[in-house]
């Protein structure tokens, strides 16, 4: 129900994620995860050994990827492919760059857009993503773009990778992420961008707390929560 729904939009490891699932508990609203949906698609191409960048091939798999989400009892979405549970899988860097280049085609976002739309219209939710305030939930109650310093971003996600076991550096962190904001921002289709109406909201010179605090300010004052 989409205005009394919170649209999310950033570049990557600017704390989407976090913080969605941390202002979904505070204002009991569903937290819809949509680069998981991507992710699975690029899982899936980087399994079967397709070229990302190759839209007739990856277009030629759509029919049989079918990503499922579904929430655990804490309301943790989780992803499944095929019913194999690939939440955690998702995660690697590898499928990142493979998520950023899928999702830069037509067919696959065409693909995807009804299963979100499907979610933004049953259920009041906080949704993230690269999209969401400009093409998935234009009527949302509030729309926020987040974003932080590329260095910042990139020291949060290697710690988030690093506390994961997943072995990389800060410099690599950075230079994957330029690209996939790059790739992301310069697409055709449906880029990366704040939606007109959209309140910035830049996290560089905030921890977590004072950056949750700032978005459940925003999220009070305009929803009335
Ligand atoms: O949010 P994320 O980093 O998990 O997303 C992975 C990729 O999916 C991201 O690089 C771009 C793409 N994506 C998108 O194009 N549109 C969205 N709404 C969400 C993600």
């Amino acid at each position: 129900m989409e205005n009394k729904s919170i649209a999310l939009d950033g570049p990557a490891g600017a704390g989407k994620s976090t913080l969605s699932k941390m202002a979904s508990k505070r204002f009991g609203l569903i937290y819809v995860d949509t680069g998981a949906l991507y992710r699975c698609v690029g899982l899936y191409v980087l399994r079967k050994g397709v070229e990302p960048r190759d839209e007739a091939s990856v277009k030629a798999l759509l029919p049989e990827i079918s990503p499922v989400m579904k929430y655990d009892d804490d309301g943790v979405q989780r992803m499944y492919l095929g019913g194999e549970d690939v939440t955690e899988e998702i995660r690697m860097p590898e499928v990142s760059s493979y998520a950023s280049d899928v999702s830069a085609l037509p067919p696959v976002r065409e693909y995807l857009l009804s299963q979100q739309r499907r979610m933004a219209e049953e259920y009041d939710v906080i949704m993230d993503g690269r999209d969401i305030g400009t093409v998935i939930m234009p009527k949302a109650g509030l729309k926020v773009f987040l974003t932080a310093e590329p260095e910042v971003r990139a020291r949060r996600r290697y710690l988030e990778l690093r506390e994961k076991g997943i072995g990389t550096t800060p410099e690599k962190v950075l230079e994957e992420m330029a690209q996939r904001d790059k790739n992301d921002s310069e697409r055709d289709v449906a880029p990366l961008r704040a939606a007109d109406d959209a309140v910035i909201l830049d996290t560089t010179n905030m921890d977590l707390g004072e950056s949750f605090e700032a978005l459940c300010a925003l999220i009070s004052g305009r929803l009335g929560a």
